[in-house]
């Protein structure tokens, strides 16, 4: 919280959001409630906006949990992020077990009903999320969704753009913190987007880290800038060690230094809650 309270002081003077991944059920639960009002002016649902909570059987949408934290945004002048419309993992088992133009087409779908239910009240949406292999490829992970044709991730953008015109529209990643060949992979399919007019507006790093900071982690930052894209910080959390605080204030005064660098989202408000059982 107190490191909450400096990271947030610092976004909010510059003009950027600074948010924190909650759950409707923790909404009211003290003292996660206090802290996320307090300290936070924008939020993401850690899941409940996630296929497999949104569509958990083919078209029927379950939007309750989502309602529920858009409402306490909204209650509170916070903004929302939405996480996120398409991903590999923690997909429905439906749409697991689907391949081919009938994926595609269910992809589609979801993504018209899902983003057009909250058409107008997403500040940005990750639209496709984690769709870049680990290691030194540069390429595509594999997955359901890439086998069904490479061009799913533009089809994924051009689908949410219809759905809702006014969220800005984000790629987002890890392990692409700093400038490496799974970075670049996605600095090449970004140049390729504008260069090609389909419509992406912001990167997402999510920063999920361990106990030091990538050197060229404001580098990255700024060359994603420079193709003209926002980027946003959307998932810190940082492993405890000696150097936890101190780069928490890199990461911060990273972003701060990249005017299109427009916001921090911290994955977690307190320890207890952190998807990182074992490292606080
Ligand atoms: O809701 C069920 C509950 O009913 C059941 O009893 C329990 C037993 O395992 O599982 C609960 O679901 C868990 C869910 O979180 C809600 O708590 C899942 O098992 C668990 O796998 C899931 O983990 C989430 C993870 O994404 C799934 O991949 C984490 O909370 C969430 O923090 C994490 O977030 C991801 C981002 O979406 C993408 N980037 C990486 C980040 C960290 O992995």
């Amino acid at each position: 919280a107190s490191a909450a309270s400096t990271l947030g002081a610092a976004a909010a003077e510059s003009g950027r959001y600074f948010g924190a991944a909650t759950n409707s059920f923790m909404l009211n639960r003290q003292p996660h409630a206090t802290v996320l009002n307090r300290e936070f002016n924008s939020i993401v649902a850690e899941n409940e906006m996630k296929w497999y909570h949104t569509e958990p059987n083919q078209n029927q949408f379950n939007f309750t949990a989502g309602d529920q934290l858009i409402a306490h945004a909204r209650a509170r002048g916070m903004t929302v992020r939405g996480h996120t419309l398409v991903w590999h993992a923690q997909q429905p088992q439906w749409a697991q077990n689907m391949s081919g133009t009938a994926l595609r087409n269910a992809m589609i779908n979801h993504i018209n009903r899902v983003a057009g239910h909250w058409r107008g009240q997403i500040h940005s949406w990750d639209v496709v999320n984690e769709a870049f292999a680990d290691g030194g490829s540069g390429g595509r992970r594999d997955s359901n969704l890439q086998r069904t044709g490479n061009d799913w991730i533009e089809v994924a953008f051009r689908t949410a753009r219809a759905a809702d015109p006014n969220a800005k529209l984000c790629y987002n990643d890890y392990n692409t913190d700093g400038i490496n060949a799974k970075s670049t992979g996605i600095y090449n399919m970004v140049r390729d987007f504008k260069a090609r007019g389909v419509p992406i507006d912001c990167v997402g790093l999510q920063s999920h880290l361990g106990t030091s900071l990538d050197p060229t982690y404001q580098q990255n930052i700024q060359r994603f800038a420079d193709l003209g894209v926002d980027v946003q910080i959307t998932e810190l959390d940082i492993q405890q060690g000696g150097n936890q605080a101190n780069m928490y204030g890199q990461v911060t005064r990273a972003c701060l230094a990249v005017a299109r660098c427009t916001g921090i989202t911290v994955w977690g408000v307190l320890d207890p809650d952190s998807w990182r059982t074992g490292a606080n």
